[in-house]
């Protein structure tokens, strides 16, 4: 839904306190997918109440799963995988990781379904989860590689196979890991490049018979899930934007408490450590498997730094507010290896690179890398096409809370797929941001 109003961010006084960031999107939604997959009720406490993760719930709710919401947590009545199938079209707004992981489970479970998403989610690929799914044996049509994708039934007959990925897409094999929970007999993954883990950890907390040796990830078919309760930590994603904002806003000090921090999702600090980040990590332990923590972060004199694409698929969707934090860095900073950045809610190279040449930094940009150099005093004044982008919304906005002047989007609808209290939370840190 679009509204009638947006945000607009001003310079900002430090930013000070101690919250909580929301719940994580990648968690949440495999929460929802793989409770339903379960044998029984698994309760799901923190579950983020974000349009992506709410789509998706009412996806699992068409395919004949009885979900309740509690006080503090939602009950998903699983049934082991026997989903009915859905008499309407499944819509998943915006939602990359909903539509493929579905895609991957739905196709191996016997049902004629269509899936469908927005305008965004309707231009970006998804032949890189088809082609696998073809080899299993499933019958997938689709819209030269784009939604709306037509699943039909395939009786039951999934070919376990060996998978070898090279693109370091956790969609892509997570689609291949739920569509082969009910193939009778063995699946391997060979991940030349490592990408986030939450479905293999998940998993296995549920029983499945699922085990990782090298870049080998085995799984043993079928499966039958255990429901167990299932807590969702914080999303280092959407922490990342209040990161930055301590770190270039003069003179703050955060805490951010209960933060989600897979080894595959906190390549971001890895870059801003070596920018000179002032960024301390406490309380490390471990929820559901995930391992977590707080992070507390103070104001940084930042500089500029170089990375390859190595680094990619481990803060894949930090690049945005990553060249945020480049432009407020003495010195210039190199980011190579960013061809995944097309496909993503925009084609974030080119966006970002506009964005930020408007907002007044210098800044080049290659078929697959961005330079920018960075500077201090920018006085902008400006408005942001965000193309339904949720962080190209956030990052300008964090801009302009550093910048001495404003930064205005055109359209904040898109920030409620992953952060829907962006405003009141950064309010409460002394942020100036207001509706206009
Ligand atoms: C996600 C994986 C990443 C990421 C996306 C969420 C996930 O996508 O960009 O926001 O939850 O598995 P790719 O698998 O396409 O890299």
């Amino acid at each position: 839904m679009k509204y009638p109003f947006t945000l607009k961010s001003y310079k900002s006084k430090c930013l000070e306190g101690n919250l909580n960031v929301p719940s994580d999107k990648s968690i949440s939604i495999r929460a929802l997918i793989l409770a339903s997959y379960c044998i029984g009720k698994c309760k799901i406490f923190n579950l983020l109440e974000s349009d992506d993760v709410l789509n998706t719930l009412e996806v699992i709710k068409k395919l004949g799963i009885k979900i309740e919401k509690k006080k503090n947590y939602y009950i998903i009545h699983g049934n082991g995988g026997h989903y009915e199938e859905p008499r309407t079209e499944l819509y998943f707004g915006n939602s990359g990781t909903g539509v493929r992981l579905l895609a991957g489970l739905l196709s191996s479970s016997n049902l004629n379904a269509t899936l469908t998403g927005d305008s965004s989610l309707s231009s970006r690929p998804m032949l890189r989860i088809i082609k696998p799914l073809e080899k299993m044996n499933l019958i997938i049509r689709h819209n030269n590689g784009f939604l709306p994708i037509k699943i039909k039934k395939n009786n039951n007959f999934t070919l376990p196979c060996n998978h070898k990925l090279t693109s370091g897409s956790a969609q892509v094999k997570s689609a291949i890991l739920l569509s082969s929970l009910g193939a009778a007999g063995k699946t391997t993954i060979l991940e030349k490049v490592g990408s986030r883990d939450h479905t293999e950890i998940m998993l296995k907390y549920l029983g499945a018979k699922i085990s990782k040796k090298g870049e080998k990830i085995t799984l043993e078919s079928p499966n039958f899930l255990e429901s167990r309760d299932i807590y969702i930590p914080g999303d280092f994603s959407s922490a990342a934007f209040l990161i930055v904002a301590g770190l270039i806003i003069s003179r703050s000090k955060i805490t951010l408490k209960d933060v989600g921090l897979n080894y595959y999702r906190i390549g971001l600090i890895d870059v801003l450590k070596k920018m000179n980040a002032r960024i301390n990590i406490k309380n490390k332990r471990k929820l559901n498997d995930e391992e977590i923590g707080d992070l507390e972060v103070l104001s940084s004199n930042l500089k500029g730094v170089s990375f390859t694409g190595k680094i990619s698929p481990r803060m894949i969707d930090e690049y945005p507010i990553v060249f945020i934090a480049a432009s407020f860095a003495s010195g210039t900073s190199v980011f190579k290896g960013l061809e995944e950045l097309k496909v993503k809610e925009s084609n974030r190279l080119k966006v970002m690179y506009e964005t930020l040449r408007l907002l007044g930094v210098k800044i080049k940009m290659g078929d697959s890398h961005i330079e920018i150099e960075g500077g201090k005093n920018y006085n902008c004044n400006a408005k942001i096409k965000t193309f339904d982008d949720h962080r190209i919304a956030m990052s300008s906005l964090v801009f302009g809370m550093a910048s001495n002047g404003s930064v205005e989007i055109d359209d904040m609808s898109m920030i409620n797929t992953s952060f829907p209290k962006f405003k009141e939370t950064f309010e409460g840190l002394g942020a100036k941001i207001k509706f206009i």
